[in-house]
Formats: C-alpha cells, sequence, structure tokens
C-alpha cells in the first residue's frame, strides 16, 4: 500500500478479536518500525515495555481512567521517555519538548507499523501517571507517553472528520493563505493539466452545440 494511503487509513481500534493472538514477530517489526524514528541529535530515549499478562492489562486499564478496553487487547505496549537524558544535551528544551516530540515520533511509526501488518491500534495517553508508573514499576527518570492496545480488529470504525488542507496551511507567513499554490509555486505540471482539461471542456461544449444546431435543421 502506498504511504499515504496507509496513513489515511489508519484508524484507532478499541475492539480487539478475543481469540487471535499475535505473533511476536509482528509485534517486534512495530517496535523495531519505532525504534527507527526520528530523534533529537539521535538520542533515541525511549523504552517500551511490552505487556501480555491478563492482570497486569487490567491494572494498566484501570490506571488509564477505567478505559477497560485496553485490557481486552492480546497485547499492550507502553512507550517511555527518558527526559533527563535528552535535558542533560538539551536543557528544558530537551526535556520538556524534544522528549514528547521523540516518543510521539516512535508512537506513530509503530502504530503505521502495525497497520500495515493487519493489526489494530489505539494511542492511549489520558492516563494517571503515578499510577502507571507503580503498576509497571517503572523507574523515577523514566516517564510513560503512550499506551498502545494492539491486537486483530473486531470493529471497522468509520472516519472521523479532518480538517481539509486549505484550513490547515498558512504560505510564508501565519494565516497568509494563497489561492492557487500550483501557479504560485510554478508547478507547471498541475498548470498545463488543468489547461488540457479546460480544452477537452470547451471541445465538448462547442460538439454539443455544433450537435443541437443539426438537429434544429433537420
Ligand atoms: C495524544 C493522544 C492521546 C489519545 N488518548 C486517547 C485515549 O486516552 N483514549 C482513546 O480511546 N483514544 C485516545 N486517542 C486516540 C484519538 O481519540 C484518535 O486518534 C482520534 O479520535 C482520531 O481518530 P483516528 O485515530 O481513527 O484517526 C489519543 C490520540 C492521541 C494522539
Amino acid at each position: 500500500m502506498d504511504i499515504l494511503e496507509l496513513i489515511k487509513s489508519r484508524r484507532s481500534i478499541r475492539k480487539f478479536l478475543p481469540d487471535k493472538p499475535i505473533d511476536w514477530d509482528k509485534v517486534s517489526k512495530c517496535i523495531d518500525a519505532a525504534r527507527h524514528a526520528p530523534s533529537s541529535g539521535n538520542l533515541q530515549n525511549w523504552r517500551f515495555i511490552v505487556i501480555l499478562e491478563p492482570d497486569l492489562k487490567k491494572a494498566v486499564a484501570e490506571a488509564a481512567l477505567q478505559q477497560w478496553w485496553i485490557a481486552e487487547a492480546p497485547v499492550v505496549i507502553v512507550a517511555l521517555s527518558e527526559p533527563e537524558k535528552a535535558e542533560r544535551y538539551y536543557g528544558v528544551r530537551g526535556e520538556r519538548l524534544y522528549s514528547i516530540q521523540n516518543c510521539a515520533a516512535a508512537v506513530e511509526n509503530l502504530i503505521l507499523e502495525a497497520h500495515s501488518l493487519g493489526l489494530g491500534t489505539s494511542w492511549v495517553s489520558a492516563f494517571d501517571e503515578d499510577a502507571l508508573k507503580r503498576v509497571l514499576k517503572v523507574e523515577e527518570f523514566a516517564r510513560p507517553q503512550a499506551i498502545i492496545p494492539m491486537g486483530y480488529a473486531a470493529e471497522v470504525p468509520s472516519k472521523p472528520p479532518k480538517y481539509p488542507l486549505e484550513q490547515l496551511v498558512f504560505f510564508n507567513v501565519w494565516r497568509n493563505r494563497l489561492r492557487d499554490p500550483a501557479r504560485y509555486m510554478r508547478d507547471y505540471s498541475v498548470i498545463i493539466a488543468r489547461g488540457v482539461r479546460a480544452g477537452k471542456e470547451a471541445l465538448k461544449k462547442t460538439a454539443e452545440k455544433i450537435r443541437e444546431k443539426i438537429s434544429q435543421k433537420q
């Protein structure tokens, strides 16, 4: 599948087939994708806890503000950051921003790889951080960033609305929109294709008019 198609077709999955386990090979491929994400200064200050124990999954679901559906996933992965490592190199910005961004990039890679392997996931960040750390015996210096329940989907969620490009993109400066970005960027392939389309339309209209005139004469 084309990468854009893959990105667009991924959905958050919150119901999993109960009797279909996941091969470890697939789980490890997902984490492998995560570890290849970009990170500030290539610090890779992330860790992943793979949870398979049913009681532990329930405790994680409880810590995630009682999102009990998490416990139904065959595998639950928790992505964690080590902010101190980033702080050592980049100060407050490293600790507060880069650490979160690094982990987010890894999580996105992970869920996209899962989707490409036919697995459903969700990105869950609504949790009680202290409670989750206690449950997973996480050392003081690490911070859980996301819980990723994973399994074969037992639902086909409809696509939630996504804002159109025009609404999200400014050119050069904040709030500046362009009516015709292709023309501004001298994207001749688009401009020529438009011309060809317009030419075809014009030809079609002329042909219709001629046909009308002929039928009127008959
Ligand atoms: C930072 C973040 C936190 C999220 N936390 C939760 C969560 O706690 N529980 C949940 O069910 N979904 C959570 N989601 C998933 C979003 O609800 C979901 O991505 C959004 O509704 C768009 O749907 P889609 O993923 O199918 O495109 C979270 C997503 C992100 C990126």
